[in-house]
């Protein structure tokens, strides 16, 4: 039976002494190597060889990603610890909460001289908002206001006031030194005055989150077919027992099994305690995959549409309805943030609607998933009810958040079965359905081009349609300005509009400067990627500038147009176009190019 591991993650902000903390709890706990102490007798420690075992822990650090979160253990008497150690710096946030949605505890580190600082509440906001329900603040640095409990019981009281606006099972604020060591692992003649725990004993009392006995969760990690017939599959099972001969029931499915083989850690068992990695056989195959959830006793229900509280992460602001990869539990699907709010401190009430998600704000937002996943609210079943938000292009974590409830959306809406399909449309009109998206910078010759096509194909009776971005900002899409979180809207409006005029048979030719790659993605997406012909009108910006059809640069350049691309707003040119026109080339060509693609018959 493996030794229960408490996990902890501390926070604190840069400079409060994290790190001697930590190191004090190594090396008093006797948890410290050899290597690491360079020889010396831990019981002969001061403070120039914490300073110097210090020293030994940053470079270590350094020398991986200085980034990333450190990992280091310690024993108590009693127990084992975990304590995923993650950098003060601001920027950094984001492991810390990465750290925090998988701890039992919070230690965080306030220093005596200042007290509370903006960093401070911030990392508590985000770890009560991951679940976390125990905290421990050390107030640090004791020895620099000469141990004074005044000042201990004035920083006591403001953390005290903050701890109260958390939903918390349990709070100590305890007076320490990272550097004589004072009340982590033991007591010292200096505070004599404090009648509280140390750390360790702070850290010993609490209780270990047992998950109640009961209804039995599992999320499949993998089906693998056997010799023989049959599958084979792995899962880790997160709530209850799980026995031979157990029936199982499929998240959002009909259908049901028995268990008829059962094994844990490379042995047949008759049963298994959550939490453990398992594998099993069924009398019967269920169509399940990676993601899925299977469960005995209260439904795990499936959804689309979840509402999160959610803490932004990542840098670069988060806007709504940009196409991002949802992750909960093993399942994994695309998604994206339909609205947001802001929230108040105590992450219960909206206080007003937003439009973009800045770093390291939290608010609440509704999610659309384009599957449904098996999901829980985060107070029913943590495992079930945290997510991640990850960018689909380069893997980074954007955001991370915690289930409040589904959301009922599609259920109530089902489409009406019509009789005419896209393929009896395109018999009709003899032409397959498809969307040319040309892209490009605002005088590149998008819709000069797209009115050469326009015009050919009329001339070969072939019947098409033009979506134009300055003609549908005059109607479909007026309510849109320029902004980052308006164009993504703007793009999908009219993307969903050409998907519908290519399903009725046409060749639908949109003009639209698009700058972002991912929205251009979600473009492909929604019309379909066999009939959607990304074409780059390549022109560069000096030249889109020197021509200025609409006076809109000089006006730019002016300081009259704000958020203009290529002045102040960004295009990200498309890597790779299905067409890549030459912006300078003569119309005649660029037109002929792009007929050259389009899948109509010869005359
Ligand atoms: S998009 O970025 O959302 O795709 P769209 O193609 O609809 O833009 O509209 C671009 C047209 O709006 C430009 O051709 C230009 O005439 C006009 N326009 C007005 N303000 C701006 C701006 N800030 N940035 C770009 N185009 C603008």
């Amino acid at each position: 039976m493996p030794q229960d591991i408490f996990h902890i993650t501390s926070a604190g902000s840069v400079d409060d002494g994290k790190s001697t903390i930590l190191a004090r709890l190594l090396l008093d706990t006797g948890s410290v190597f050899e290597d690491q102490m360079g020889g010396i007798d831990p019981s002969t420690v001061d403070a120039t060889t914490i300073a110097d075992l210090l020293d030994g822990l940053e470079s270590e650090r350094e020398q991986g990603i200085t980034i990333d979160v450190a990992h280091r253990f310690f024993d108590s008497a009693t127990r084992r610890y975990h304590i995923a150690d993650s950098p003060g710096h601001e920027q950094y946030t984001r492991n810390m909460a990465t750290a925090a949605s998988h701890a039992d505890a919070l230690l965080l580190v306030v220093d005596a001289r200042s007290g509370v600082k903006p960093q401070t509440i911030r990392h508590l906001r985000i770890a009560t908002l991951l679940g976390l329900k125990h905290v421990i603040v050390a107030v640090n640095k004791m020895d620099l206001v000469r141990h004074s409990q005044k000042t201990f019981l004035r920083h006591r009281g403001d953390i005290e006031a903050l701890l109260t606006q958390h939903e918390l099972h349990s709070h100590q604020v305890i007076p320490v030194s990272g550097l004589t060591g004072v009340n982590i692992v033991k007591r010292g003649r200096q505070m004599t005055w404090w009648e509280g725990p140390t750390i360790l004993e702070a850290l010993d009392s609490l209780q270990v989150h047992r998950p109640e006995p009961g209804d039995t969760v599992c999320v499949v990690q993998d089906v693998r077919r056997i010799s023989g017939g049959g599958r084979r599959y792995l899962a880790s099972a997160i709530r209850g027992e799980i026995t031979q001969g157990m029936q199982l029931n499929v998240a959002g499915g009909a259908r049901m099994a028995s268990i008829t083989m059962l094994a844990s850690s490379g042995e047949q068992k008759q049963a298994v305690v959550s939490p453990q990695e398992i594998t099993f056989e069924l009398d019967q195959d269920l169509d399940v995959e990676r993601g899925n959830v299977l469960f005995a006793g209260s439904p795990v229900d499936v959804t689309d549409y979840l509402e999160v509280n959610l803490v932004w992460l990542h840098p670069q602001a988060g806007v709504l309805g940009r196409r991002v990869e949802l992750r909960l539990g093993h399942a994994s699907t695309r998604a994206t943030v339909t609205r947001a709010w802001a929230l108040d401190d105590t992450h219960q009430n909206k206080v007003g609607e937003i439009k973009s998600l800045q770093e390291n704000s939290i608010s609440r937002v509704t999610i659309e998933a384009t599957d449904k996943v098996a999901f829980s609210a985060f107070a029913d079943i943590p495992e079930l009810g945290r997510i991640t938000l990850v960018d689909m292009a380069t893997g980074d974590t954007l955001a991370a958040g915690v289930v409040l409830h589904g959301l009922r959306r599609s259920d109530n809406i089902v489409p009406h079965d019509f009789t005419l399909q896209s393929s009896d449309f395109s018999a009709l009109t003899g032409v397959r359905g498809q969307v040319v998206w040309f892209t490009g910078l605002s005088g590149s010759g998008k819709s000069t081009i797209a009115n050469a096509v326009s015009t050919e194909l009329h001339r070969k009776k072939v019947p098409h349609a033009i979506l134009d971005g300055d003609t549908l900002r005059k109607g479909l899409t007026k309510d849109l300005g320029f902004s980052e979180a308006d164009r993504v809207e703007n793009i999908r409006r009219t993307a969903e509009v050409a998907k519908l005029m290519a399903d009725s048979g046409l060749i639908v030719l949109v003009s639209l400067i698009s700058p972002y790659r991912s929205d251009r993605d979600n473009a492909k997406n929604i019309v379909g990627d066999g009939r959607f012909l990304e074409v780059f009108v390549d022109t560069p910006l000096d030249e889109c500038e020197r021509r200025d059809p609409k006076g809109l640069y000089k006006k730019a350049r002016a300081g009259e147009l704000p958020q203009f691309t290529g002045i102040d707003a960004p295009y990200e040119a498309p890597e790779s176009p299905r067409l890549h026109l030459d912006g300078q080339r003569t119309l005649h060509e660029s037109m002929q190019q792009v007929i050259s693609q389009l899948l109509i018959a010869d005359e």
